[in-house]
């Protein structure tokens, strides 16, 4: 049963009539990476999470949005320079997401996305493709929502998109209201200008499960999942600890096995889910291997095959001698 739907909620935070004007700019929200994930939802319409999270931003990787208005009969939706067609899933996402605040008024938009996040590196666009179409939106309809409030908004077009508002760590209170007001994302004071994360791109391919249907199996099948909070919750902690002592090696120990652990879930679900390649379980190994023999390396995965390895950059020279082929991300600028 629906106890609230977006609309309703979105509703109580704007004015009666909206009065859009074309944007002459970019609006920029980076991507991001979560050290403790986001698996599972309390609420499908409003992305309501069953726990709260803990990303790191990806400084100028990211998405870049636009809003036009148009004298077309129909809206349209331009993904880095090509017209999507009207049935196009990320174009009738992006239009849905738009009328949470045309609300019926009556003129048709051109929305215009470029990601500069390289779509082969096998990066999620869609937390920061939300983050900047909701910041677009706050600027065309002259809203004026603080960044709380659109934190909010753009959860309810992807979840991890409330994160994407801000930079450096960021932390997703899951909340407890039944309108999700409170589900919202705020920054951490604390930096890490040495941190550095690679990616091992395993397959760039588009996933066979999306992630809203992968958290729904898993929630609705797997016995396993009803230890995830728990553990979540424990990595949070540890993970703050870890960021303001600057303890790297508490840091990545925790991220890693809650990557782990929500993997663990999906492969406990029915029918199984399992991202991972051959080549994802390789490079886990080789990672392993380096890390025995003195190298102090992490991995975390999202829902895919693909590794980002955390590490720092007085390692850096000796890791990408060992991954030649990994693009290196600096997420608080170049130390
Ligand atoms: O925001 P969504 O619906 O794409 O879900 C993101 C899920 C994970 O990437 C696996 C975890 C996370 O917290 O980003």
């Amino acid at each position: 049963m629906l106890k609230f739907t977006k609309q309703q909620v979105v509703a109580e935070y704007l004015p009666d009539t909206v009065s859009p004007q074309s944007m002459k700019t970019f609006s920029f929200a980076p991507s991001n990476i979560a050290l403790c994930k986001y698996w599972g939802k309390r609420d499908a319409e409003l992305n309501l999470p069953i726990n709260s999270s803990l990303s790191v931003s990806l400084a100028h990787l990211g998405s870049k949005t636009r809003i036009l208005l148009s004298d077309t009969e129909q809206d349209q939706v331009v993904l880095n320079d090509e017209l999507l067609a009207a049935d196009n899933s990320f174009a009738v996402k992006v239009i849905a997401f738009i009328d949470m605040f045309r609300r019926g008024a009556d003129h048709k938009v051109r929305v215009e996305t470029e990601n500069n996040i390289p779509t082969a590196a096998g990066l999620a666009s869609s937390a920061s493709g939300f983050a900047a179409l909701m910041q677009a939106v706050n600027e065309f309809y002259r809203l004026e929502l603080d960044l709380s409030l659109q934190s909010a908004f753009a959860r309810m077009g992807s979840g991890s998109a409330s994160r994407s508002l801000f930079t450096g760590f960021v932390e997703w209170q899951m909340g407890q209201r039944e309108d999700g007001m409170d589900s919202i994302a705020a920054p951490l004071a604390a930096q890490w200008p040495e941190l550095r994360i690679g990616l091992i791109k395993v397959s760039t391919a588009q996933k066979p499960v999306d992630s809203r249907s992968g958290m729904n199996r898993t929630v609705a099948t797997a016995h396993l999942y009803q230890s995830w909070p728990m553990q979540a919750a424990a990595d949070l902690s540890q993970l703050h600890t870890a960021i303001e002592t600057q303890d790297f090696k508490l840091l990545g120990q925790t991220a890693e096995q809650n990557a782990l652990s929500m993997h663990a879930t999906m492969i406990a679900s029915w029918p199984p889910l399992l991202y991972w390649q051959a080549d994802s379980v390789t490079a886990m190994h080789k990672i392993w291997q380096l890390r025995a023999e003195g190298l102090s390396l992490y991995f975390t995965m999202d829902a895919g095959p693909n590794l980002k390895v955390l590490f720092n950059t007085a390692d850096e020279a000796e890791i990408c001698k060992q991954f030649p082929d990994m693009q290196v991300i600096t997420p608080f600028g170049n130390q």
